[in-house]
């Protein structure tokens, strides 16, 4: 089997550069733990980028669930539908607000879709959307335009109707809508961004006011959901509902699978024809998520993030450690802000046996899988509290 060095070598002579890669290739996981192609073992706080992070790496249902749907029927396009499908949507509708859903694969595709839907329910010439700084929404064109400039730079023009506003800003918000504004979209906390939790009171304004203008509220749960911090969805801590919610990443439970959730009052409007998604909703990736919404529901992952989440908070606060400006997050959705770059210590982390990650320079994101058992928890912990304390 090659190692790291070869994979990696073949990697920069076959695949764009478009990633900010680490020189090393993945071959297996289990849980809370992956190993690279030199067999080393690592302890994965980060979960690929939240796309493994419910209930771990190559957990057993979610991969039997994979292989008896994958002796049966991989796909069969949208002309038709299938059980799956049905039972993932049901599940999801279950456990968030009275909608539908559409499946696709990316979380960039679910925010399309939620754009595409907030248009035709906006009716003609209501093109603005709102949405905050330091957020992320994705990096196909219409993602791409309601997030920041500096992952815009050389793709212009964007689409047109893009405004951007500080987070908790209210008064902000309301200024800058009028009556070509059509929606809002926002994180219930911003992953990308730093790990920023907007107030409570905020996000009820938020409602109000597009209950007040008939605005689209969309909230983009791609990072926040299933369970990740504390609740199913993250929008159910601010005692508000969503009229769009898109779903991405950990859904899946490592398989590329994304959800646009909409009220029934406005998915209505997406008549045939009007969207759609080749493979999206396919029997393979819909088995996969309906293996991770059971194992939430059977295991309480909700409780479990809220629970171990307080523990990273507890521990890392009860080190003092001088670097540490600011502790925040919901559940296992945690943000680490230093006074100082958290490159070296990503680096040193990673040396040591621990995949965090660094967010807008200075900050450091965990996201352990839910499922992390206490002697991972405390082992990582232990890691992370020795490199940032040198
Ligand atoms: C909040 C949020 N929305 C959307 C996306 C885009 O998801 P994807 O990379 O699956 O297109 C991301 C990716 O990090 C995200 O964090």
């Amino acid at each position: 089997m090659a190692g790291n060095a070869q994979l990696v070598q073949q990697t920069d002579e076959y695949l764009m550069p478009n990633y900010g890669r680490v020189p090393l290739a993945m071959v297996k996981g289990s849980g809370a733990r992956i190993w690279d192609a030199d067999g080393k073992e690592y302890i994965d706080f980060f979960a690929g980028f939240g796309a493994g992070g419910v209930v771990g790496h190559c957990h057993p249902e979610v991969v039997a669930a994979i292989k008896s749907q994958a002796e049966k029927l991989l796909s069969c396009g949208n002309l038709f539908t299938n059980e799956p499908q049905v039972e993932l949507a049901k599940s999801i509708v279950e456990h968030s607000f009275d909608a539908q859903c559409f499946f696709c694969h990316s979380g960039a595709e679910a925010n399309e879709a939620a754009l595409k839907l907030t248009r035709l329910v906006a009716g003609e010439g209501r093109y603005k959307i709102i949405s905050f700084y330091n957020c992320f929404h994705g990096r196909t064109m219409g993602a791409l335009s309601l997030t920041p400039e500096k992952y815009q730079k050389g793709f212009d023009p964007m689409l047109p109707g893009n405004v951007k506003v500080p987070l908790d800003d209210i008064e902000a918000v309301e200024a800058s809508i009028d009556n070509q504004t059509s929606g809002i979209i926002i994180e219930p906390i911003q992953g990308e961004g730093g790990v920023n939790v907007p107030s409570k009171e905020f996000m009820q304004e938020l409602r109000r006011l597009c209950n007040e203008k008939s605005l689209v509220l969309i909230c983009d749960e791609v990072w926040t959901a299933p369970a990740r911090t504390g609740e199913w969805f993250a929008y159910q801590h601010y005692g508000i509902t969503p009229d769009i919610m898109t779903l991405g990443k950990a859904i899946g439970g490592g398989v590329p699978l994304a959800a646009c959730v909409a009220r029934r009052e406005l998915s209505s409007r997406l008549t045939a024809g009007t969207h759609g998604c080749t493979l999206g909703g396919n029997p393979l990736c819909a088995a996969s998520g309906v293996s991770v919404m059971k194992l939430i529901e059977r295991e309480n992952l909700t409780e479990a993030a809220r629970k171990k989440g307080q523990i990273c908070l507890d521990t890392i606060r009860s080190a003092n450690i001088s670097k540490i400006k600011d502790i925040r997050g919901k559940g296992l959705m945690i943000g680490i802000e230093l006074d100082c770059s958290c490159k070296e210590i990503f680096n040193r982390c990673l040396e040591e046996g621990l995949i965090i990650n660094c967010t807008q320079e200075k900050v450091i994101r965990i996201a352990p899988p839910l499922i992390i058992d206490g002697t991972d928890l405390q082992r990582g912990l232990e890691i992370l509290i020795k490199v940032l304390s040198t």
